[in-house]
């Protein structure tokens, strides 16, 4: 694929080809991703977390969020770029996730928007999706609703929640999402909704009966270090690597070997 885009991704789920999907936040990094092959770039409200150090996702703003998107746009040159929705700048009512959504597309150039949420904010989706532009669901653990939730565990596995979820999943199809993120959700469960449905899904610790997987870039390059749930595979262990090469940058400073004789004018 040259350029991936919605269809492109409801396309291969219909090979039964899986898709990659990992966070950016910055230009730099977009472009190693991007250059890696991996069909979709999230810029995440996990920026908060991972950018901002924050302890949520629910600070970060509509106007940060386009900053980190405009970066990632500029670095892009084949993975679909899918901008998530910040906390506060869509619950309200459908015209302001409009307007929200609008902001994001005009100002950073991404291809998407993703927000959390099922039949609370299926008004909000028609209203964006109206205007022409393309939106990513997000189901199970939604982090922008963990005050209501009260922890980070595994979500759906009473059957009550399962039920509200599939129904969720298939609610987000019919009302022309091109694809869903299912978070921290049982395996059996997210591969039924995987069933179910003809849109992709994507899980982060929902296991591998999923259309796709989307992973946290700085928690896969083991960059973050205190965050280590399950599902979490660690390709890398960059925060040793790195504090290793800070350190050994300083001893040399601090020494006087560097810069050395070829290292100057
Ligand atoms: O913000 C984010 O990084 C996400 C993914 C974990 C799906 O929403
Ligand atoms: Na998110």
């Amino acid at each position: 694929y040259k350029r991936i885009t919605t269809k492109t991704l409801v396309d291969m789920k219909k090979k039964g080809e899986k898709i990659s999907m990992l966070t950016a936040y910055d230009f730099t990094m977009a472009k190693i991703v991007d250059s890696a092959g991996i069909d979709v770039i999230l810029v995440g409200d996990s920026a908060s977390n991972v950018m901002a150090g924050h302890e949520t996702t629910l600070p970060i703003t509509l106007d940060q969020m386009i900053y980190h998107a405009a970066s990632v746009v500029r670095a892009i040159e084949r993975s679909l770029v899918v901008v998530d929705l910040p906390f506060g700048s869509y619950q309200s009512d459908p015209k302001e996730a409009l307007r929200s959504a609008i902001r994001i597309m005009k100002e950073s150039g991404g291809h998407a928007v993703k927000l959390e949420g099922g039949k609370e904010v299926k008004e909000s989706i028609k209203r964006i999706l109206n205007a022409g532009i393309p939106v990513m669901g997000h189901l199970g653990l939604t982090p922008q609703s963990i005050y209501k939730f009260g922890t980070y565990t595994v979500r759906a596995k009473e059957e009550e929640e399962a039920e509200k979820l599939i129904e969720d999943a298939i609610l987000l199809e019919k009302t022309g999402c091109f694809a869903v993120v299912l978070e921290k959700v049982p395996a059996k469960l997210a591969q039924e909704v995987a069933e179910r449905i003809s849109i992709p899904v994507i899980g982060i610790g929902a296991g591998n009966g999923v259309d796709g997987q989307v992973l946290v870039t700085h928690d896969m390059l083991g960059m973050t270090h205190e965050f280590n749930p399950r599902f979490l595979r660690r390709y890398l262990d960059l925060y040793t690597e790195m504090k290793n090469a800070f350190s050994q940058y300083s001893t040399d400073v601090k020494s006087g070997d560097f810069p050395n004789d070829s290292e100057q004018y």
